[in-house]
């Protein structure tokens, strides 16, 4: 493991009156490099820029958004809570970059220090929740494919990257390899960003996990021919129905792990469900800027102007799914179940539903 990794995706530096520190993911594969942001404006065009990334993280840019709003502004409070707005609205779909910047505001009438101590607490818990899931997803994976090192599927990145530390997707593919049950990735390169070709698999060479990149269209192709056990993602907001949104491209690698019969396994945090959407039709997806799909790295790849479709992300139907599986609670079979040493924690979760697929 190299020692560049063991930094957090996102942290806070107390220096110089505080400020964000973030890895710059629009620079790797190529360069790894720490940002400082020290005014929101930075940290909410880092954002919107994918500079900082994937659902969790987002989850920790927004506390810190708070944080550093309130450091700044610390004689106003309704300032505060505008800058908090903004940094909010910046990305719509991933649940959790609203729900780190309401857990960090909670604390607001208490004061700056304690608004960054709310900031600090949910860095701190992100690891140790990415553990767990990562531990309850292994175990589910382990019981759908039983007896054999698994070939995984994975698209966008669902690692590291994507949270402050270890990651949820990826997270579980790291504590299978630690299990020696890791055959093989295959990354889908996850256009139009390449989320997967220059993050995962970034990721998987320093986990020393045995991989191959493959072109989006050529996931579906990958799964009928028989050379993926399950497929295994992150998602950026999960329905209370278990439908889940995840990066473009996830829907139809979905389809076709359906038509052959793999699992297709969600992983994410409690933050990630959103009980107060009912279903995927809810979700409101990004659309991105066409640029983004006309050009890659500044070199055009169509004509210029010409129009553009760019939704970041798609739905899965949980009919799709075999599980979606979170640090306390699993979605199986139409139902949420809580484990019994989780009972109580994911109080809109109900009834049970571990029967097998
Ligand atoms: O547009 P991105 O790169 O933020 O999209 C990220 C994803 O879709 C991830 O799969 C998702 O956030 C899960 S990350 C643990």
């Amino acid at each position: 493991m190299s020692t560049v990794s063991t930094a957090r995706t996102v942290d806070w530096d107390g220096t110089d009156g505080g400020a964000v520190t973030a890895i710059d993911q629009r620079a790797l594969p190529g360069e790894y490099r720490i940002l400082r942001l020290a005014s929101v404006d930075e940290l909410v065009a880092a954002v919107a820029d994918l500079t900082i990334r994937g659902a969790p993280a987002l989850g920790a840019a927004g506390a810190l958004g708070v944080a550093l709003a309130a450091r700044r502004h610390p004689d106003d409070p309704w300032r505060v809570r505008a800058e908090a707005e903004r940094v909010a609205a910046v990305r719509p779909t991933a649940v959790n970059l609203r729900r780190g910047v309401e857990r960090a505001l909670a604390r607001l009438d208490e004061g700056a220090d304690a608004v960054v101590a709310a900031a600090r607490a949910l860095l701190d818990e992100d690891e140790a929740t990415n553990r767990r899931l990562g531990r309850r997803a292994a175990d589910l994976l382990t019981e759908l494919c039983p007896g054999r090192p698994l070939r995984v599927l994975t698209h966008c990145n669902s690692g590291a990257l994507a949270t402050v530390a270890r990651g949820t997707g990826l997270g579980a593919v790291h504590e299978l390899a630690d299990r020696g049950l890791v055959a093989e990735v295959l990354a889908c390169e996850t256009r139009p960003l390449l989320q997967g070709a220059r993050l995962t698999v970034w990721e998987l060479r320093e986990m020393g996990v045995p991989h191959r990149l493959c072109v989006d269209s050529a996931g579906a192709s990958a799964i009928a021919r028989g050379l993926v056990d399950a497929v295994v993602v992150g998602a950026d907001r999960v329905a209370a129905n278990g439908d889940a949104a995840n990066k473009i491209g996830t829907y139809a690698l979905a389809c076709a792990a359906a038509q052959s019969g793999v699992p297709v396994v969600v992983v994410a945090p409690d933050t990630t469900v959103d009980h107060a959407t009912a279903s995927g039709a809810e979700i409101v997806i990004e659309e991105r800027a066409p640029d983004e799909v006309r050009a890659f790295a500044g070199v055009p790849t169509a004509p210029p102007d010409t129009p553009v479709y760019n939704p970041a992300f798609d739905v899965t139907p949980a009919a799709l799914l075999a599980a979606v599986v979170t640090e306390s609670a699993t979605f199986r079979d139409g139902a949420w179940s809580v484990p019994v040493e989780a009972a109580g924690a994911v109080a809109a979760n109900a009834g049970s539903a571990c029967g097998s697929r």
